[in-house]
């Protein structure tokens, strides 16, 4: 799951999406984990390409894990980052 997130103080545009175990700085997540790779990985091919990397390139992600969580490979220390990054 992941959250779309608008302050509408500042504006009507989008400001950030909360990725969770989608989309982390540098990677992604492992669709392996659940026990149906197939399906999974087919559901986060869509997420990604079908919604998330179509959302503005001044989108900040806050991903769920940084570096060193099992929950992807080859992450980055780094907490948050833009969709163009
Ligand atoms: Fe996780």
């Amino acid at each position: 799951m992941c959250l779309l997130v608008t302050d509408r103080r500042r504006g009507d545009a989008p400001w950030f999406a909360l990725t969770g175990d989608t989309l982390f700085v540098a990677a992604v997540g492992r669709p392996d984990l659940a026990g149906q790779e197939g399906a999974m990985a087919r559901t986060l091919d869509d997420s990604l390409h079908a919604k998330l990397l179509n959302l503005p390139d001044t989108i900040e992600i806050h991903p769920g894990h940084q570096a060193a969580s099992v929950c992807g490979a080859g992450m980055e220390r780094i907490v948050a980052e833009t969709i163009a990054a």
